[in-house]
């Protein structure tokens, strides 16, 4: 029986599990699903807990204080329960499109929510949250932003993942494939599994309409990974190649997923279940591939699982197929499921509409998360 002194001694914790790949996967290498969604509220316990411990040893962060964050979901519930099991006030900045489920549990926690109401035409939501975010830190100048996007804090929560990665599966490794939306994760993960198995391959899984990985912004209904600006959690050089995912090709593979293994996950896990599928194929039966599980389903009941919400989107027919297809980094655009090795350069910012979001993440001081 796993005992724990605490509920953060619980985040500390980690599973890995043994998956059946996708049925049309021929045979190939275990596949692993490395079970962040088994934490208390899912991956983002984990960073939050790390973010707050290095803050109070830094002294940003005193007893009593109050711990500040834009997020809409996972992040805001990861620091509202370690805000909760440590005393500390926790105020969350978020827009309308936080589901009802996150929101009742972020009550429950304690934690204040500042919901913005405005959406601005250029930089979106993400924008007018942390517009609303210095706000409130100019009344409370005192109160730690957590930031996730940049704090190194955020891939070292994941330190001990990859060590317990190598330990459990004897070092025999032969890839980690994982989502990427802060970096943090995969990168926190590949660079600490990367000490104990230097040739394992790192495999990042992007969302179709995500600046990430050298392509032009485009709507996503795919939440948690991608992104509209590049933070500095990102570490390219680590990963070797990069795979796009389409929103029906994701929420399918969390179809795929739960009828295979009985895994209830969100978009992400769905989007790294196809992905990591073929990635297995490439190995033989005697090597692991693991692949990252970020969050559970049941935030997404009103989409990924409602077969409503999938027909009316056009998504249920939208399922992966086999393989994908191989692209020219930073030179197409994908689609649907596509992949290419990454150059080991610094990746240069996709030239397309991108710029604005680029222009006006200078203006929030974002200017050193950008690689150019
Ligand atoms: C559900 C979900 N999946 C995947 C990701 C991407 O993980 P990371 O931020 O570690 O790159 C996030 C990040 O917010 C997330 O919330």
């Amino acid at each position: 029986m796993n005992k724990f002194d605490s509920i953060l001694d619980l985040i500390r914790h980690s599973t890995l599990i043994h998956l059946r790949p996708r049925e049309i996967s021929s045979e190939g290498a275990n596949l692993w699903g490395q079970l962040e969604l088994q934490l208390p509220g899912g991956m983002k316990d984990r960073v939050a807990l790390q973010i707050v411990e290095d803050a109070e040893r830094s002294g940003e962060l005193r007893p009593g204080g109050i711990i500040i964050e834009s997020s809409s979901g996972s992040t805001a519930e990861g620091l509202a329960r370690v805000g909760a099991a440590k005393g500390y006030k926790v105020i969350i900045v978020t827009d309308p499109r936080l589901d009802e489920i996150t929101k009742a549990k972020l009550l429950a926690l304690g934690a204040e929510l500042e919901i913005v109401d405005r959406l601005d035409p250029v930089t979106g939501w993400q924008g007018t949250r942390l517009q609303r975010l210095r706000e409130i830190m100019e009344k409370h100048p005192r109160a730690f932003w957590a930031c996730q996007y940049d704090t190194p804090s955020n891939p070292a929560a994941y330190d001990r993942v990859g060590k317990a990665i190598y330990e459990g599966l004897g070092g025999n490794v032969a890839a980690l494939v994982g989502t990427v939306g802060t970096g943090g994760s995969l990168c926190g993960i590949g660079r600490s599994l990367r000490k104990y198995v230097p040739g394992v391959k790192i495999v990042a899984v992007d969302a179709v309409g995500s600046v990430l990985f050298n392509q032009p912004n485009g709507k996503r209904l795919q939440s948690g990974h991608g992104n509209s600006l590049l933070p500095g959690n990102v570490n390219y050089p680590l990963i070797d190649e990069v795979h796009w995912v389409s929103d029906g090709e994701a929420f399918n593979g969390c179809l795929e997923l739960v009828r295979r293994t009985g895994v209830f996950a969100g978009g992400s896990s769905g989007a790294t279940y196809v992905v990591a599928s073929w990635v297995a194929e490439h190995y033989d039966k005697d090597q692991q591939v693991v692949a990252i599980l970020p969050d559970r389903g049941d935030r997404y009941y009103a989409n990924i699982y409602s077969p409503e919400f999938m027909r009316e989107k056009g998504l249920s027919e939208e399922v992966a197929g086999s393989y994908p297809t191989p692209i020219r980094y930073g030179v197409d655009v994908a689609k649907r499921w596509s992949y290419a090795p990454i150059p080991h350069a610094q990746p240069s910012v996709y030239t397309g509409d991108v710029s604005t979001t680029e222009e006006f993440a200078r203006d929030l001081g974002l200017e050193a998360a950008y690689v150019s």
